[in-house]
């Protein structure tokens, strides 16, 4: 469209307007004493050494091995290689077997100043419980679980003080047992033309109850370890959906949506049962939560992560037709989510086509959970959003990641609206959730699951073709400076 001379003005006029408000700035003055900001990583996404310290098969090594699950047909044998060089100006050897491993991944953190928190379980299961019981599909998984907690406990609860039991079970649930597009590639959709096996109504919920209670159960054991004495939670995978409308229909509809989302691990664990809307919809597929387990299930831990990208539109599926074809869970909430309304996109697209940059999604999230469970403690355990890795674009190009660094600022003064640090500075900030700590995802680019290595999220670049070499990329000069300003002064693009 041409524009004529006083509408291009108008146009000039509004550009700059945004401009300015967009060089509206961050700071560590922004969120409260004792907020910690860090970076998240997760050990089948970063370290390789697939067969190196007596490492076992996990669930992802057998299930990267089928045809078609990844994008570039890659694999994480050496992923990042992180298991060789966590220690980037290290001397000595790192000794091969996984505790020590680890040790020495801890003692070269907290010697940095890094406090670690440490994620038990990121999705890669010893395959031989799989093939044992069905792994998470079995109450066999508690024992097994504790078993393995116990011993990190205790072999780094000297050191590690902030454990988290489970990462994105909600999206392991769904995506390994529902659509089976992850491992262990579980699926009933279409018959077993897509998975081998697999009851897509049924597993999703009897795995989710499982991870509840093998948290619980892991954190039952943390009160009797004195020297241990670390905090405990739970990483959970949530969205925030909106209404596409303003009718009832669709509040409700956002409302399944968040029940079946966050609700459904965040219920039991701070209210003792699962939603009532779950309760109703899924009936008796839904396993029980008996009143004795309910009253155990209840303060099994200390804080709630929440692993945060996006937020879409949910609208009510009046028709129930997705239910019939697919006869699965993801069904059940009688949901259609979109990321536009009208035509319109939610937010800015990401690489990745589930990305849209909703910055005002988090506040309305973190809201959420202060009104529903009574202000927990909670962690942003994730946040981040990715890049093509475009194979032929100039280095240079690829290390200006401005998109990224407007993405972190525009969630954090969000976030920080959302914690409301001080009255007398903005009368706007009375919101008073209770949200202590920030992680982006992701320190490096890493091995994306189904995506490969195909979309970056790290703050570091990752040289593929050059011996996997770390190069930081501009995101990284604008978090330290968040992070060293003390005053309102800071970083401009
Ligand atoms: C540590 O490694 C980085 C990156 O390779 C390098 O720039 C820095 O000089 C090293 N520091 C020391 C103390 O060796
Ligand atoms: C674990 O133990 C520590 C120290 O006693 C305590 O602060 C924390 O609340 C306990 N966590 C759980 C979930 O019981
Ligand atoms: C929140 O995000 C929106 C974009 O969604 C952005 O325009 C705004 O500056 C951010 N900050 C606050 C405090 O709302
Ligand atoms: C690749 O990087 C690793 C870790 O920094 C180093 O030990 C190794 O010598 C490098 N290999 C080559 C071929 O440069």
């Amino acid at each position: 469209m041409l524009l004529n001379f006083p509408m291009a003005f108008v146009f000039i006029l509004f550009l700059l307007a945004c401009l300015i408000l967009n060089s509206e700035s961050i700071s560590r003055a922004d969120f409260p004493e004792g907020f910690t900001f860090g970076t998240a990583s997760s050990a089948y996404q970063f370290e390789g050494a697939v067969n190196e310290g007596n490492k076992g098969v996990s669930i992802w090594d057998t299930f990267i091995r089928q045809p078609g699950r990844i994008l570039d047909f890659s694999d994480a044998n050496m992923a990042v290689d992180q298991y060789h060089r966590f220690k980037v100006n290290g001397t000595g050897e790192v000794n091969p077997q996984g505790i020590e491993y680890y040790n020495s991944l801890i003692d070269a953190l907290l010697e940095k100043g890094i406090i670690p928190y440490v994620t038990l379980y990121h999705w890669d299961l010893p395959q031989m419980l799989e093939d044992r019981y069905e792994g998470w599909l079995s109450n066999r998984i508690v024992e097994d679980f504790k078993q393995y907690a116990f011993t990190c406990f205790e072999a780094f609860g000297d050191r590690v003080k902030h454990w988290i039991t489970f990462n994105e079970p909600h999206g392991m649930a769904m995506q390994g047992y529902d659509l089976g597009i992850q491992a262990p590639g579980r699926c009933s959709i279409l018959g077993h033309v897509v998975c081998k096996a697999g009851k897509s109504s049924v597993e999703p919920y009897i795995v989710a109850h499982n991870v509840l209670i093998v948290t619980r159960e892991t954190s039952r054991y943390n009160c009797t370890d004195e020297r241990q004495g670390g905090q405990i939670g739970i990483a959970l995978d949530a969205k925030w959906y909106e209404p596409l409308s303003d009718s009832q229909e669709d509040k409700d509809a956002a409302s399944r949506a968040i029940d079946f989302g966050l609700g459904w691990f965040l219920d039991p664990l701070l209210l003792g049962n699962y939603p009532l809307s779950m309760q109703k919809l899924v009936d008796d597929r839904l396993p029980e939560i008996r009143p004795a387990v309910s009253r155990l299930l209840v303060g099994s831990v200390d804080f709630v992560g929440i692993n945060h990208y996006t937020t879409l539109y949910a609208r009510n599926d009046r028709t129930h037709i997705r239910k019939l074809i697919l006869q699965d869970a993801s069904s059940d909430t009688a949901v259609i989510a979109t990321s536009s309304r009208h035509g319109l996109p939610i937010g800015e697209r990401a690489a990745s086509r589930w990305l849209h940059i909703v910055p005002w999604g988090i506040r309305k999230l973190a809201q959420y959970v202060k009104e529903r469970y009574g202000n927990p403690p909670v962690i942003i355990t994730e946040n981040g959003m990715d890049d093509l890795n475009r194979p032929y674009i100039a280095l240079k190009n690829a290390l200006q990641d401005n998109k990224r660094i407007n993405y972190h600022r525009d969630y954090l003064s969000n976030l920080s609206a959302a914690i409301s640090i001080d009255e007398k500075l903005n009368q706007c900030r009375q919101d008073n959730c209770d949200v202590r700590g920030y992680f982006i995802w992701s320190l490096l680019d890493n091995w994306e699951w189904n995506s490969g290595y195909t979309v970056r999220f790290g703050l570091y670049f990752v040289d593929y073709k050059n011996n996997l070499t770390r190069i930081p990329k501009s995101s990284v000069k604008w978090f330290r400076s968040v992070l060293r300003s003390e005053s309102y002064l800071s970083y401009q693009l």
